[in-house]
């Protein structure tokens, strides 16, 4: 079927590979799949009880299309007092992860070639499913000479008449890079001019290193933008499948877009229902644990930079958010490898180290690789220690 053919998905592309490798008997040092709940850092047990509870309390039925009403209710209050914006809980849809969210999005804005503009390098999502609904993702550039901020001349030249939406994504996958309040105010600037909705992928809001997260909703005055956010990352659940959407619109201009997806929330019957009961636990208790990983990550962060940075060849800029370091490989300078792609699949092999190669992100991913930094110390000692090596030879 013509319509799948656009699903790529180099993350786990790259994980067939390493299936393979794995096989053959070689450890394999996995840096591609962004998931910190495969690594050392435990879902809390007071959330992981309150999911079994859910069940065995009988919530084992479909829930509310839109989602749990007291959930809505709390992850209103949530918005609220993490970053002091004011949206009710009927501007709340709770969906099966910030996929889910992507997809009603991208469903309810685009067909017939209409366009999204989307940084690029870009997390695959929004590219596959703005393809997969007939539309064009329009790839802005995020500058790397510039700490990877959106370029807004380049984004401000690819708006046309049939761009639908602006797309942000801070902190970013897959350069780790937090925008700047200047920036993100500039691009909600450009979105009002052009009376353009901000789609704003807030997943990684909790895992920032340097600065505090900025909402982007609490600086658009008029602008409307919806906000996607779930409980993968931040809130080791993953597996939960559990996410959210939330409209600021204080004109009313997202209504029509907001009914329609909506009845696509209905047709879909619900998110899962025992992992909505069990989120209210997640908001009401949440502990400690999201810093706790927090100052973990940050010294594998700096250790992975700092052993990044030292190898000839390579120049990489400092991530102050999520668990992505994007370095870039001058493959004129080191020779060996045509592009990143053949350049991951053969470090994979010779080494069993995994990153997911650049290209995978998009035009402007090309010559890069992306490593998380998830795994400990020990870990991460050794992949650089096979960087390094397989490098020099
Ligand atoms: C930027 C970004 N958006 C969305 C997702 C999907 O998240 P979820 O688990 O909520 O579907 C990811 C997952 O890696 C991501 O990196």
């Amino acid at each position: 079927m013509k319509r799948l053919q656009v699903f790529e998905y180099a993350i786990r592309e790259i994980a067939t590979v390493a299936e393979k490798v794995a096989k053959s008997g070689k450890r394999v040092y996995h840096l591609n799949i962004g998931d910190p709940a495969k690594y050392d850092f435990k879902t809390p047990k007071n959330f992981s009880q309150a999911l079994a509870d859910a069940s065995f309390e009988g919530k084992n039925f479909y829930a509310n299309s839109l989602g749990v009403p007291e959930l809505r209710v709390e992850l209103s209050n949530n918005l609220k007092q993490l970053y002091n914006i004011d949206v009710s809980a009927d501007n709340i849809l709770v969906t099966t992860g910030v996929s889910e969210a992507i997809f009603f999005l991208l469903a309810g804005l685009i067909e017939n070639k209409n366009e999204i503009l989307i940084p690029g390098p870009s997390y695959p999502l929004y590219i596959n499913y703005a393809k997969f609904f007939d539309g064009v993702p329009v790839e802005y550039e995020l500058d790397e000479e510039n700490d990877w901020e959106p370029n807004t001349d380049d984004l401000r030249k690819k708006i046309s008449n049939k761009t639908q939406a602006i797309l942000i994504c801070s902190p970013n996958n897959p350069t780790g890079v937090m925008y700047s309040e200047k920036m993100i105010k500039g691009i909600i600037d450009i979105a009002g001019e052009y009376n353009l909705p901000v789609l704003s992928d807030e997943i990684y809001d909790q895992i920032v290193y340097d600065k505090p997260f900025t909402c982007p909703a609490s600086l658009s005055k008029d602008v409307p933008l919806i906000g996607l956010n779930g409980f993968s990352k931040a809130h080791l659940a993953t597996g939960w499948r559990l996410g959210y959407m939330y409209y600021h619109d204080p004109e009313n201009k997202l209504e029509e877009l907001k009914e329609g997806i909506a009845k696509l929330a209905r047709a879909r019957i619900s998110a899962s229902s025992i992992a909505q009961y069990a989120a209210l636990e997640i908001l009401r208790n949440p502990g400690t644990h999201t810093n706790e990983m927090v100052k973990k990550l940050k010294e594998r962060r700096d250790y992975s930079y700092d052993r990044l940075r030292k190898i000839e060849g390579i120049t990489c800029v400092k991530p102050n958010g999520a668990f992505y370091l994007f370095p870039k490989f001058n493959f004129k300078e080191l020779g060996e490898w045509k592009d990143d792609k053949e350049f991951a699949i053969d470090l994979l092999e010779k080494t069993g180290v995994c990153g997911v190669y650049g290209s995978g992100f998009g035009e402007y991913g090309k010559e890069h690789v992306r490593f998380t930094f998830l795994a400990n110390k020990e870990i991460l000692e050794t992949v650089y220690n096979l960087l390094e090596d397989f490098i020099k030879k």
